[in-house]
């Protein structure tokens, strides 16, 4: 299968959408240069062109695209070109209702933006394969063409006529039968029994709380039904250009596509990155987001397809990135993993929505700070980029996250509304990122044999297999630390006998749940040693279990907050953030992780990629960073003997003096073997 090193032969590819079809052509050649002054290699193209290609139905232009598509081949620039199929035009819409979606209360989301595509619908789908043809065919021997780029940011729910025909016939495959369906949904409670196909539906608005197993298949399905017009896309392109990848880009995070089913069907995993400059947890974000992007490449290297240079136009108050930001998110992504980093966009737009959303060449134009910072980071990234492109990124620790368990819990009628199952996986993230624990990310029935400890943050719901798979590992000599509400349903959101699945209690010495007992959003629980919010438990440990901590006070004062059966810990609150970094890191020192490098003052990231450490600092003060040794900074050409200052969001790429490339030993400890 052709992969993303087939593009990036060696190196960091740099650049971003480019959208020539906002501007006059003579701003075109302004843009090469300009391009070629910031060490650009890569553009995409087309994501929203379908109107500018096919003006009225049928009709093809395409003379613009071939004139850019010959432009930069002529300056060395590679194109990943897009199918335009996430904006349909508005003749699509006009001439055919059908292909625009509907929410949940049957109102029609009309063309004027974007995203207005009803997936279901034959005729979007017949025009979309249409002009996927048409593209596939005329460029497929285009030699700038690099790489496909499939519609964008899936993400369209459609409650319509056309989607619950669509539903109904996914029901039908995957229970074959009404009275099989009726007992997945759990119908018999509310009198929900169905006794016809026509009566099932989308689950469009209701009086009161809908039945939450007909919600979850939904999301499934929606999921399975957007990838269907991917996978028709891609196979368009795929037959008129096999040794070419192909892409779509994810949402960081995004909810609604399972995103360890998509990845599977991509050659390139791809995401959009947007943290808020303003946020300080924003590095500890964008780190999971990549962590979880290389995951579901399955350790490839990975594609950032979208990033803000500067400010985004789409948060209630839009800050500016601080000089020096830009570069320590992107480099941040190189360490973990990425070996294309691009942006939304080219060239900031002055008309249309993102008008004030940046570009990297913004408005001040090519004197602008923006663009200085961005053409120092694409000379950088062109030095540096040849050394770390391709190498892996060592982690001993998997993540356990998973589409369909969050799905099924977080929805209506739980026992805590506050429980956002995104939050948990960045507070349990953000507290190895804290200790300097690299990680990965896995699906609960992926095999976990090459990690020394695994740890899940929130998992309500597991299936049979997930749940063998984590005692299998802990039979295996693993460590198992796991957050609390998991292993609460089974596949259809069954709750298992006994509140948590009675191997889980096993595994964690567990004797009984009596209640779930969550808190407050200002509720705090005291615990020994640190204090517990948003969830706490009443728990009974049987004899094999060895209480870690204690609640203290409350109703639960005396039963275990943390509790563990040898290398299976149970975490039954949130611990305070200090506390969870102090307990995984324990956890994973008895587990044998290797330790992360020592001192590391506090806001200061490493990273090890291959043969190098990338020290990554998101603090404004400078600080120093012991450093045993000789270092070779890759970034400044300087030898760092014993420590480095780190200013505000310095970087440094190191590479140890005394040892050869992929032998970089810090503070005395030796990599494990890359597989
Ligand atoms: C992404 C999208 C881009 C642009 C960007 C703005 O969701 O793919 O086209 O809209 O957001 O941040």
């Amino acid at each position: 299968m052709p992969s993303l090193q087939d593009v990036t032969r060696g190196r960091v590819l740099f650049g971003g959408d480019y959208n020539p079809e906002q501007w006059p052509e003579e701003v075109w050649h302004d843009d090469v240069r300009l391009m070629k002054q910031a060490r650009v290699t890569t553009v995409t193209l087309g994501v929203f062109s379908w109107a500018k290609l096919e003006p009225r139905r049928g009709a093809r232009e395409f003379g613009w695209l071939d004139r850019v598509m010959d432009l930069m081949h002529e300056h060395g620039i590679g194109v990943v070109l897009a199918t335009p199929t996430s904006s349909p035009p508005p003749w699509l819409g006009r001439l055919h209702p059908e292909t625009l979606p509907r929410d949940e209360d049957g109102h029609v989301e009309h063309w004027g933006s974007r995203q207005h595509f009803a997936h279901s619908s034959a005729v979007y789908r017949r025009c979309a394969a249409a002009i996927t043809e048409d593209l596939a065919a005329r460029y497929a021997h285009h030699p700038a063409l690099t790489m496909w780029h499939i519609n964008n940011e899936y993400c369209t729910y459609d409650y319509g006529d056309e989607a619950t025909n669509a539903f109904r016939r996914w029901l039908r495959e995957r229970y074959g039968d009404l009275s099989t369906l009726n007992s997945a949904w759990g119908a018999d409670f509310w009198g929900q029994v169905y006794d016809t196909w026509e009566g099932v539906l989308p689950p469009r608005r209701t009086h009161y709380t809908k039945n939450p197993a007909q919600v979850l298949d939904f999301k499934r399905f929606t999921s399975d039904a957007l990838m269907e017009c991917y996978l028709a896309e891609h196979d368009i392109v795929r037959a008129h250009t096999p040794h070419l990848p192909v892409t779509t880009n994810f949402m960081p995070l995004w909810q609604g596509q399972d995103g360890w089913k998509w990845a599977a069907q991509e050659d390139v995993v791809s995401v959009d990155l947007y943290p808020d400059p303003k946020d300080a947890g924003a590095g500890q974000y964008a780190a999971l987001v990549q962590d979880l992007t290389r995951s579901q490449a399955g350790g490839d290297p990975w594609m950032l397809m979208e990033q803000a240079a500067e400010p985004v136009n789409w948060r209630g108050v839009n800050h500016p990135k601080p000089a020096g930001l830009n570069r320590l998110w992107t480099w941040q992504a190189v360490a973990r993993g990425a070996d294309a980093v691009c942006y939304f966009q080219w060239r900031q737009s002055r008309q249309g929505a993102e008008k004030f959303h940046s570009g990297m060449l913004s408005h001040a134009g090519e004197d602008g700070r923006t663009f200085r910072e961005v053409r120092q980071l694409g000379a950088e990234l062109a030095a540096v980029g040849p050394e770390v492109a391709g190498a892996p990124v060592p982690a001993e620790i998997a993540v356990l996250h998973d589409w369909e368990s969050w799905w099924a819990g977080q929805q209506e009628g739980r026992p805590s509304s506050l429980l956002d199952h995104a939050e948990l996986l960045r507070a349990w993230h953000r507290a190895l990122w804290e200790a300097n624990l690299p990680a990965d990310f896995a699906h609960p029935a992926h095999d976990l044999s090459a990690y020394r400890m695994v740890v899940v943050p929130h998992l309500y719901a597991l299936t049979d297999t997930a749940i063998e798979n984590l005692t299998a590992c802990v039979r295996a000599g693993g460590t198992v630390v796991c957050g609390f509400f998991t292993g609460v349903a089974d596949g259809d959101d069954r709750v298992r006998p006994g509140g948590i699945d009675a191997r889980l209690r096993a595994l964690f010495g567990i004797r009984t749940l009596h209640e779930w007992w969550p808190l407050d959003a200002d509720e705090r629980v005291d615990c020994d040693g640190f204090t517990g919010t948003l969830w706490s438990e009443e728990l009974a440990a049987d004899d094999e279990a060895v209480t870690v901590a204690a609640y203290r006070g409350g109703e639960l004062d005396g039963l275990p907050a943390v509790l563990r059966r040898g290398r299976a810990w149970y975490v039954s609150t949130l611990p305070e953030p200090d506390a969870l970094r102090d307990l995984l890191r324990r956890a994973a020192t008895e587990a044998g992780v290797r330790p992360p490098p020592a001192d590391l003052p506090r806001g200061v990231e490493a990273v090890r990629r291959g043969g190098l450490l990338f020290l990554l600092h998101h603090g404004r003060d400078e600080v120093t960073v012991p450093l045993p040794g000789r270092h070779h900074d890759l970034l400044t050409g300087e030898t760092v003997d014993g420590a480095i200052a780190l200013g505000r969001y310095a970087v440094a790429v190191l590479r140890e003096d005394a040892h050869p490339a992929g032998s970089l030993r810090v503070r005395g400890h030796q990599p494990p073997p890359l597989e």
